[in-house]
């Protein structure tokens, strides 16, 4: 079927090719109402799961939310109101009781990295996803009842959340700096010329 420009705006479409993908992925705030499939959703967190960690830790759980009275606790008090129309939110937890390596700093960083590979993955099959980190500036009465409603142990802490659905905008891309800014050849500051 022939894609019209006006879904072109709103559709992110479905690719394999990687280097797409990270093109092809913007937030997305707004969304269409629907369900993800189970076979889908099946694929977005097994690509999470096979992410790399400090020791092969994966000190990463999921919690996929769908309830919407639950969304809306995850969604308050905050100026992130959006996601609580997000089909799915996912609550991406570290675990701070595995063996290896108990500092926060793997149990979050780990988390991160298997919340890109979802990211990514969700890009892939054509859904459209945020992150949302700005919850750190929630109370700790927040924390405690999401902990408490979720049944999150005690030994888990929340990394982040990603609201995850149908895109309904398709925005233009936010800009970034130039890979001259980024990147040095041999020194830092030293330009990177390609050939
Ligand atoms: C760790 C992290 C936290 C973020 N937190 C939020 C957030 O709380 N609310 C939000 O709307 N977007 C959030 N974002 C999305 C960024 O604003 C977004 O990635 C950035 O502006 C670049 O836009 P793009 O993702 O469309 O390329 C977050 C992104 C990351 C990686």
């Amino acid at each position: 079927m022939e894609t019209t420009s006006i879904q072109k705006e709103t559709e992110l479409e479905r690719s394999n090719d990687l280097f797409q993908v990270i093109q092809n992925r913007r937030s997305i705030r707004k969304y269409k109402p629907g369900d993800i499939p189970d076979v889908d959703l099946k694929r977005i967190l097994e690509a999470a799961r096979l992410a790399p960690s400090a020791e092969n830790g994966q000190p990463w759980r999921f919690i996929l939310v769908k309830e919407q009275s639950t969304k809306e606790l995850l969604a308050q008090p905050s100026t992130q109101s959006f996601i609580s129309n997000a089909n799915i939110i996912v609550v991406v937890l570290g675990d701070t009781s595995t063996s290896c390596c108990p500092s926060a700093t793997w149990t979050t960083r780990d988390p991160m990295i298997a919340t890109e590979h979802l990211v990514l993955a969700a890009t892939a099959l054509g859904y459209g996803s945020c992150w949302i980190a700005n919850y750190q500036s929630r109370p700790k009465k927040w924390v405690d009842e999401v902990k408490q409603v979720l049944k999150i142990p005690e030994s888990m802490h929340i990394v982040v959340l990603v609201a995850l659905g149908i895109p309904d905008e398709y925005p233009k891309p936010r800009s970034r700096k130039k890979l001259q800014e980024l990147s040095f050849d041999e020194i830092f500051g030293n330009p990177m010329y390609f050939h």
